[in-house]
């Protein structure tokens, strides 16, 4: 099943170590040729030896790095994936901060291929903000977090943090592997808020981050996809694998989509576009003294419902974020675009929050999934989009 894929297993220091033998055992035995890089305190946990004889390769580590002219650039080409299990917090950190001071953080850093990384740590390490913020850094970096795991730790504290079991991960990468559920579909979408200038200064927006739009076109190049992603202004870095197409009002993002919409197959509209934008934008600084007292607005055109009323739309998928009565508001935005999917989110849960909870609406009826982490989130939307699009079988 991995049977000639080149994998890079890379061991931190922890006590989960000892799992990692077990995963490189499974690793070998699904087909993979499995080269093992380990930290210099990984080896206080675990013999290098233990890991040569499971793998048949040598492990590669800081000592024996300083023979070889450049270890780090080769062992991150042509590798499918770089597994780093255990990953402790430091060694997140580490990731996080981009730092190249042993082998196994020069070989992340100089890879060309995606990088998986799989926490084990005690659970207040776990759920301190400086992890969470390191570990979602790794995640806008377009780095794959495997768990962890809930339940009984080495310290013999309970909680989230345990490394995630040896065969849930080959589980995972097997996924991770077959074909995308988009494969060959072209993917539009679009994200974060759009700013409507009032002047230089000043200016007309939402408290959209574009987490969740990211997510969605994160979750769609995993499946597979040819992804374009049209953003409004974000702090948000660009995920790995897509077409990145940056704007900054509505008017710009409209002519953005009407410009790409006529190659892709599904449009996925999840930015929050400003309704309306100011009558007239001053090209210089309004002075207080000669400020007016109210600020005439005129109507922006809606995306989504030119998009879906073309002659020959895209697959459509519209998101609405409601305050109340979601079903409601939901079906009647659902019908009024004329789509056949709206997900719709409750506005003060999901503006600017890193989890979401989603309410899918289609001709079949009503959906929820779990509040989860956007991304995750975004998974089983592409999911219940891809499996919508299959042919009917007859
Ligand atoms: N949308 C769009 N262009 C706009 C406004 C909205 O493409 N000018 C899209 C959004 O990306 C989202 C969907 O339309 O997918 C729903 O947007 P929303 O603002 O919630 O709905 P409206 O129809 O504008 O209704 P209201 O603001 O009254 O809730």
């Amino acid at each position: 099943m991995l049977a000639g894929k080149q994998i890079v297993l890379g061991v931190a220091g922890g006590i989960a170590a000892y799992k990692s033998a077990e995963l490189a055992r499974l690793l070998v035995k699904a087909g993979a040729a499995v080269q093992v890089v380990m930290t210099r305190s990984a080896t206080r946990f675990v013999g290098p030896l233990t890991f040569q004889a499971l793998t048949g390769n040598p492990v590669w580590l800081d000592e024996t790095a300083s023979e070889d002219a450049m270890p780090h650039i080769r062992l991150g080409r042509g590798q499918e994936l770089i597994l780093v299990a255990p990953a402790t917090a430091d060694l997140i950190a580490r990731l996080a901060q981009g730092r190249a001071d042993d082998l196994l953080t020069q070989t992340c850093l100089a890879r060309e291929c995606p990088l998986w990384v799989v926490p084990a740590m005690n659970r207040q390490m776990w759920q301190n903000p400086a992890t969470q913020r390191n570990l979602q850094q790794l995640r806008d970096d377009g780095i794959r977090i495997v768990g962890p795991a809930e339940g009984e730790q080495a310290c013999g504290e309970t909680g989230p943090g345990r490394m995630t079991e040896p065969q849930d991960i080959v589980q995972e990468l097997l996924a991770a592997m077959q074909p995308g559920v988009l494969a060959g579909q072209r993917v539009l979408v679009t994200a974060g808020p759009t700013i409507e200038r009032i002047d230089p200064v000043r200016a007309l927006t939402n408290f959209s981050s574009g987490r969740m739009g990211y997510a969605v076109a994160q979750a769609a190049v995993e499946a597979g996809a040819e992804v374009t992603l049209v953003s409004g202004p974000t702090c948000l870095q660009a995920p790995a694998g897509l077409d990145m197409v940056r704007v900054e009002s509505a008017s710009g993002m409209f002519a953005a989509v009407m410009e790409r919409v006529k190659d892709c197959d599904i449009f996925i509209s999840v930015a929050a576009v400003a309704d309306f934008r100011p009558a007239v934008t001053s090209p210089e600084k309004i002075k207080k003294d000669a400020a007016p007292a109210s600020i005439a607005l005129l109507p922006n055109a809606d995306i989504l419902a030119h998009v879906a009323a073309l002659p020959a739309p895209p697959f459509c998928v519209g998101f609405a974020a409601e305050t109340s009565r979601l079903v409601e508001h939901g079906e009647a935005k659902r019908r009024a675009k004329r789509l056949p999917l709206l997900v719709v989110n409750q506005a003060q849960q999901a503006l600017g929050s890193p989890d979401n909870e989603l309410l899918l609406l289609d001709d079949r009826g009503e959906h929820l999934f779990a509040r989860t982490d956007k991304l995750s989130a975004a998974r089983q939307l592409i999911a219940h989009i891809a499996q919508m699009l299959k042919p009917p079988v007859t």
